[in-house]
């Protein structure tokens, strides 16, 4: 554990922020193009701008344990080479998934479809999140689990089947991004069309899918894909025809970013600029929020994006936020999931009273994200009221900061009270810097760069 009192901000945050790889692309773009192949020759993924964090190095190395090439070259790239879907060897020991969900989740509908038996595990956070929710639809496909220690948590077996049979019409049931691609993982080793409903989470699953080729088709009520079978034997169900190789070009991650245009909202005078931001509308209900219930000045123009999941570069300029009482309704709540902690301290550095709705998920997040901000904004001074699914911030402009937060190795906790703590009279002592590794191992040094010289 590494403990760390935070550094308040004497002027302006101005210039260019870079932020790291979106996390959420990063995993997807491994794991497909692992289960890739090429109808042509046998070449490879080039993954470049590959967010290089802890998380993502879990999904990375569990491919490797299950066979997969993975190399990076000379430059600033990542090559995958696909073994295609019915390539992957079984692991020689339990594959590790540290704190990574999204890790855990998605390739437990990998793992479903093989004809062989994995045992996967991970650190203690991870280990208390519900993993029912996934299991539950791969058992109905026709994979089978086993919680060797806890029911429905990690360490969990899976014993997969190579004969899975598909999910029609899946009333999912949250709106969860992680749950949602593991039925289509697996739904790629299925005899038929996979079917899902109620489909507001995060696509980057689906986008990259159909950069493979993948037969599915969307809308924002429905899934459904179908295994390509034209040929009438399943050969190539994830494929490309490049004759050279694959590429892709992973754009700056929206959930990051949140943290610096938020502190750019707290303290007066700043301008920001951050460049090539995933912009897919699935990812941006936390900026929508900003402009358009807020009033913040944030400016995003297009970006050339070589691939679907697109991108802009976004300038976010201190606004007065006007003494108001702000509602947050739960219908942003799938676009912007995990942004609710860094949107909770802007809520009370402000001075207006903000409500947020409908968002009982965070309960189940690396920590209880509720309580766990709740506990940390109360111990700084900051008057909050929360109930089962909402919070309600009574922001004064002040934070009086003082406490020590626990961080519960929570990485969007511990980026937050940083952040609180550019604007705390006194500063916040956070328990462990640690987990931000998971997601953005550059924090400390972007903060730097706007003069939050942390050593
Ligand atoms: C993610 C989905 C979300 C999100 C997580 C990343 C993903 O989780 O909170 O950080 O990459 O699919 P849920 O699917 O549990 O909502």
């Amino acid at each position: 554990m590494t403990a760390l009192q935070t550094i308040k901000a004497t002027r302006p945050l101005t210039g260019e922020v870079s932020i790291p790889s979106d996390k959420s692309i990063s995993h997807r773009a491994l794991m497909l193009s692992a289960i890739s192949d090429s109808i042509i020759h046998s070449h490879h993924v080039i993954i470049t701008n590959l967010l290089e964090s802890e998380d993502v190095f879990r999904t990375l190395n569990a491919l490797r344990e299950l066979g997969v090439e993975i190399r990076k070259t000379d430059g600033e790239s990542w090559i995958v080479k696909g073994v295609g879907l019915r390539g992957l060897k079984q692991p020689k020991k339990t594959l590790y998934m540290g704190n990574s969900g999204t890790t855990a989740r998605l390739l437990m509908g990998v793992l479903a479809g093989q004809d062989f038996e994995t045992v996967i595990d991970g650190d203690d956070s991870l280990r208390n999140r519900p993993m029912k929710r996934v299991t539950e639809p791969l058992t109905l496909m026709g994979a089978r689990f086993e919680f060797l220690e806890r029911d429905g948590y990690l360490p969990i077996k899976i014993i997969g089947n190579p004969n899975l049979k598909p999910l029609e019409n899946y009333e999912m049931p949250v709106a969860s991004a992680q749950i949602k691609s593991a039925i289509l993982l697996a739904g790629l080793y299925a005899d038929g069309p996979t079917t899902i409903k109620n489909n507001e989470s995060r696509n980057h699953t689906e986008f990259m899918m159909t950069e493979f080729n993948v037969n599915i088709g969307w809308d924002k009520n429905r899934i459904k894909l179908i295994p390509n079978d034209e040929t009438g034997i399943r050969a190539y169900p994830l494929y490309y025809y490049d004759s050279q190789c694959k590429r892709f070009t992973i754009p700056a991650d929206p959930s990051s970013a949140a943290f610096f245009v938020a502190a750019s909202m707290l303290v007066k005078g700043s301008e920001i600029s951050l460049s090539k931001v995933c912009s897919n509308y699935r990812r941006i209900g936390f900026y929508e929020v900003l402009r358009y219930i807020l009033g913040c000045k944030i400016k995003a123009k297009d970006d050339e994006s070589d691939w679907e999941d697109n991108y802009k570069t976004m300038t976010s300029s201190y606004s007065e936020i006007q003494d108001k009482e702000y509602v947050v309704n739960a219908k942003f709540a799938p676009r912007m999931i995990d942004e609710y902690p860094i949107l909770t301290v802007l809520a009370s550095g402000i001075k207006a009273t903000t409500t947020i709705k409908g968002i009982e998920e965070l309960r189940v997040k690396e920590c209880d994200r509720i309580d766990v901000m709740v506990q940390g904004l109360r111990a700084c001074g900051v008057k909050v009221e929360s109930g089962d699914d909402w919070m309600k911030i009574y922001g004064t402009g002040k934070v009086k900061g003082g406490a020590t937060i626990a961080t519960h190795s929570d990485h969007r906790i511990a980026m937050s009270f940083v952040i609180l703590g550019l604007i705390a009279d006194e500063p916040i002592t956070i328990d462990d810097i640690e987990p931000v590794k998971t997601s953005f191992p550059t924090f400390f040094e972007e903060l730097k760069k706007l003069g939050i010289k942390y050593k």
